[in-house]
């Protein structure tokens, strides 16, 4: 990616302030923001113009971005190091043509997929799929990652929508988190569903193994109450379950890019096909809008582009992901493992090392809990943090509609304090108006400047609806693959969770105390000493 010319334009531009380009430009509000279906997107709250965007825009087309996300969407095998085509968008491709890897079309496979999913989801919902004990009241997903990250997030987020049996997520090995979950439950009248692209991961085949016995010790009938979402299919056979109860797709449906199948299956059981479906139909649009705009109205392009010109130019390190949605509480969560697992990478696709920063740390809390947390930081730290916030313009809750509107006086004065700031001059006269004087009144103004100047961008929509959760996710993952196309790396590996994995393995018995911890470097052995000396 060169980046000269953007280099050389944020130089030029070292002394522009944000408010001052509101002050230039009285549309920058309508100039700087685009939509698409109800949602708004508006990054006037940033120092880009109209000459640093088309810089950017331009970017687009040096690194051949459209013939890229053709080659996505026709099923080429753009994941280069594991030799994979990335087609979760057929799995929303509802009322879209035939897909093609190898020249077979994968829709009908993924449309008797979604079919066979509807009629489980219903059964349990309805009563028809029945546990040891009766109807199924409670249903628990054990995955992680992008088997467990997605539908806790959608889970939350479709709450509203949810009338189907109570949801409870199992990811960590930490033995606390099933038995917390499982201790609630009964084991007669619940549902497992296992979550496993590969059904190898240690987290989610441990805690299978711990519920199943859960289960059968306590009157359950796992051969009945378990099912299993995965493409190792030979693999959910040799554990068990029923080939009724296997929901398949194919390896190329990344881990984070697999909420849309039957990795969503827990979100359907909760909230009901009908729900599920406007929630794929919402990721269509947007890959209908992804797929047509220009490049100067393309939301996930321009989200994207924001995101270059905060981190590869202006070398801002992290972005912060503030949701003043509460039902969007997973949502950083989920955005950590789809940004910084997709665009982590040191290296470019051809194997060269990256001349340019990689994507940023993306972390976040909703709004307003984080103003009373880490805001601080944000308004008067020493490190720049671009924010994007996100926010409905109206609650599920018609009885606490000033909830709502004090919700969003919060979001919209955060974006407005981190603009505007607050200068010495002001300071000061609130130090004298509240009577301070001379030296008291110099050091105590200087704590309460706010240097403001500070970036940030809003996306708004109407209201937390299945179909508007749908098109926010397609947008960040689109805005995903954008970023990755033009820092010219692959978004759709995780080579870097592998050795940690291995190592994890090597160590297993180590830490059993079966042998020792020789040839380990020093820490590593004092602490495995530790954890042996203290254990019962
Ligand atoms: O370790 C990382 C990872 O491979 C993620 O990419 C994936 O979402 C997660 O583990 C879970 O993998 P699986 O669905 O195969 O259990």
């Amino acid at each position: 990616m060169n980046l000269e010319t953007l280099n050389k334009l944020a130089l030029e531009r070292n002394d522009q302030t944000i408010l001052g380009l509101f002050d230039t430009d009285t549309d920058r509000a309508q100039g700087f923001s685009i939509s698409t279906g109800d949602l708004l997107f508006d990054y006037s709250k940033t120092q880009i113009d109209a000459d640093i965007r088309n810089a950017l825009i331009r970017l687009c087309d040096e690194a051949g971005l459209a013939d890229r996300r053709t080659a996505m969407f026709d099923g080429a095998k753009i994941n280069e190091t594991e030799g994979r085509s990335v087609l979760h968008t057929a799995l929303r491709n509802l009322d879209g043509g035939p897909v093609e890897v190898d020249g077979l079309d994968v829709m009908p496979d993924v449309l008797d997929t979604l079919h066979r999913m509807r009629v489980f989801a219903e059964e349990v919902r309805g009563g028809a799929v029945i546990g040891a004990g009766g109807s199924l009241t409670d249903v628990v997903n054990i995955g992680i990652g992008g088997s467990d990250l997605g539908p806790v997030m959608a889970t939350h987020a479709l709450a509203p929508y949810h009338d189907g049996p109570r949801l409870h997520y199992v990811s960590n090995v930490d033995g606390a988190h099933i038995a917390d979950t499982l201790r609630q439950l009964d084991p007669t009248r619940t549902l497992v569903i296992v979550a496993s692209k590969t059904f190898t991961t240690i987290e989610t085949m441990t805690n299978a193994r711990t519920a199943r016995a859960w289960m059968a010790d306590g009157g359950g009938d796992p051969a009945k109450q378990f099912a299993a979402v995965s493409s190792a299919l030979d693999k959910t056979q040799a554990f068990g379950i029923p080939s009724e109860h296997v929901f398949g797709f194919a390896d190329w449906v990344g881990g984070r890019y697999s909420v849309w199948g039957p990795v969503g299956l827990p979100v359907m059981i909760a909230v009901g096909s009908n729900a599920f479906d406007a929630f794929l139909r919402g990721g269509q649009a947007m890959d209908v809008h992804f797929q047509a705009a220009a490049w100067f109205e393309n939301m996930p392009v321009l989200l994207a582009l924001v995101g270059i010109w905060h981190r590869q130019v202006l070398g801002h390190s992290s972005r912060a992901v503030l949701p003043y949605d509460q039902r969007l509480l997973r949502l950083p969560a989920y955005f950590q493992q789809l940004e910084m697992e997709s665009n982590g990478k040191s290296v470019a696709m051809d194997g060269s090392p990256l001349t340019g920063p990689s994507g940023p740390v993306v972390w976040g809390e909703p709004g307003t809990n984080g103003q009373h947390a880490f805001y601080q930081l944000i308004h008067q730290g020493t490190d720049v943090i671009p924010c994007e916030f996100m926010v409905a313009a109206e609650g599920h809750e018609p009885e606490l509609v000033h909830h709502h509107r004090l919700l969003l006086a919060n979001c919209f004065a955060q974006s407005e304090a981190l603009m505007r700031g607050r200068g010495l001059d002001e300071a000061r006269q609130l130090m004298a108006d509240k009577g301070l004087q001379g030296e008291e009144l110099e050091r105590q103004a200087r704590h309460r400047v706010f240097p403001g100047n500070r970036p940030s961008s809003t996306l708004i929509y109407p209201m937390l609806t299945p179909f508007v959760l749908g098109q926010i996710i397609a947008l960040y993952e689109h805005r995903v693959f954008v970023e990755g196309v033009l820092l010219g790396i692959n978004s759709f590996d995780q080579w870097g969770v592998e050795l940690g994995k291995e190592l994890a393995t090597s160590l297993g018995p180590v830490v059993d105390g079966e042998i020792s911890a020789d040839g380990k470097d020093g820490s590593t052995a004092a602490l495995v000493a530790y954890a042996l000396r203290h254990r019962d």
